[in-house]
């Protein structure tokens, strides 16, 4: 089992000490489930680990690995950035209160009413993502009299063997400036010419689900000496260096052991960085990372109740719950592993071997292709582990089901803390032309 789980008297599961089947009950399904200690921990160790390895470091969480108001407070108690990619990411940061000053913004073809947003409101770092970005927020930050401190994302050209959906650094990528025919250090040259711009550094992210350091050493070092040779033709010094996000995590009991672990990864990329900028007589930059799988996926469920339990003869059994793609696209998306249990009847016989299916009206609608559970039955609460990233986040009204609530737990107790949606809020925003 994934996380902080365990098996009660009942031989029912509970998480975080909380008994599922009562969760169930008590908010109705399907529902994602997030063990508010482990988000928290998992924040602690990424900063404890950098202030054990570097100095000057900040760690801005990924917002769209999952967010909502609440989340957005935990990241500011627990003093870690925020990246967001959207307006609406920002605006979700920016009425939570969350301060302007540690946000991050992201987006490769950020929309004009986004743009008038952030500068209205300020940021913490801008991230540049192409030369016609650029020349808009000349503009547009002359316009506003502000000063924008920025970022440049820059392509190292890397490939961190994952999934090719979540592959972003490499050559070819709708992401970030080219290191090809010097057009990243030509846009980064115009922006030193203006004084609404505060160029701090540059910024990479290479992927996600990343299962080895490799890709992340050489990107640092891609960058590093990116910034060396900069500051050699144009006597700037890039201060900061942003490496994004992407240590992989285990979806399964199997892999547990394949991915390295958050104080390994940060002291493997400290190392490097430190060393390079050695060799290269570079001042040691600034170091933000942006991790989001690796903060929040551990700690979240989706429990569902089974429904339709079907057998194909000497073919398969279908077991079919109450959500599936809609709030859970990653298997159909990126071929996903996920693990679940029957909440209400963890350890039992016979098991069977059946297929996870949704509710949608779509044969890719799987959860899980292919697991053994014992013999599920209508009514049975089905626990998916390991849906804390990218689920909620990705969740859609395909077939018009509405998305489910999130619950928090913690200290033994559950709070609703983005509620269901209802068939009132599909329809709400519908329009009749007169
Ligand atoms: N920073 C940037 C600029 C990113 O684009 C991303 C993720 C992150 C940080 C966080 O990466 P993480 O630590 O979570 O790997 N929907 C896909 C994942 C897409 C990731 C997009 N960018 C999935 O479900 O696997």
């Amino acid at each position: 089992m994934l996380g902080n789980k365990t098996v009660n008297a009942k031989n029912h599961l509970e998480i975080a000490n909380v008994d599922v089947v009562d969760i169930a009950e008590k908010f109705g399904t399907p529902l994602y489930v997030f063990d508010e200690a482990l988000i928290r921990a998992s924040m602690r160790t990424y900063r404890e680990a950098f202030t054990r390895h570097y100095t000057d470091f900040e760690v801005a969480y990924a917002g769209k690995a999952f967010l909502c108001s609440y989340m957005c407070q935990i990241v500011r108690e627990e003093n870690l950035w925020l990246d967001v990619v959207s307006g609406g990411e920002y605006y979700l940061a920016y009425t939570s209160d969350f301060p302007t000053e540690r946000i991050i913004f992201h987006g490769n073809n950020k929309t004009e009413e986004e743009r008038k947003l952030v500068l209205k409101e300020g940021v913490g770092r801008w991230v540049i993502d192409s030369e016609w970005e650029l020349s808009c927020l000349l503009e547009e930050a002359k316009g506003a009299s502000v000063t924008v401190p920025v970022l440049f994302r820059l392509t190292p050209g890397i490939d961190p063997h994952t999934h090719a959906y979540i592959t972003t650094g490499k050559i070819d990528s709708k992401f970030g400036l080219s290191l090809l025919e010097g057009i990243a250090e030509k846009t980064i040259k115009k922006a030193l010419d203006s004084s609404h711009l505060e160029v701090r550094g540059v910024h990479c992210h290479i992927g996600s689900q990343i299962d080895t350091l490799e890709p992340f050493l050489k990107a640092a070092e891609v960058m590093l000496r990116f910034m060396d040779d900069f500051r050699r033709k144009y006597g700037y010094t890039l201060v900061e260096l942003d490496l994004g996000g992407g240590l992989g995590v285990p979806y399964l009991d199997q892999d547990q052991d394949r991915f390295p672990s958050i104080p390994t990864y940060v002291e493997a990329i400290c190392k490097k960085v430190k060393e390079v900028c050695q060799e290269l007589s570079y001042p040691l930059p600034r170091l933000i990372v942006e991790p989001g799988r690796s903060i929040v996926n551990l700690a979240g469920s989706t429990i569902y109740r089974v429904g339709t339990v079907k057998e194909v003869p000497g073919v398969r059994k279908y077991v079919a719950v109450d959500g599936g793609m809609t709030d859970n696209p990653r298997h159909i998306l990126y071929g996903a592993k996920y693990q679940a249990w029957l909440g209400n009847r963890v350890k039992g016989d016979p098991l069977e071997r059946v297929a996870v299916v949704g509710k949608c009206c779509e044969s890719g609608d799987v959860l899980i292709p292919e697991i053994e559970l014992p013999a599920p039955c209508p009514g049975d609460v089905l626990v998916v582990e390991g849906t804390g990233a990218y689920n909620h986040s990705m969740a859609s009204n395909y077939n018009l089901i509405p998305r489910p609530g999130v619950i928090f737990l913690k200290d033994g107790k559950a709070e609703l803390i983005v509620r269901p949606e209802s068939f009132c809020d599909l329809v709400r925003r519908d329009i009749i032309p007169e």
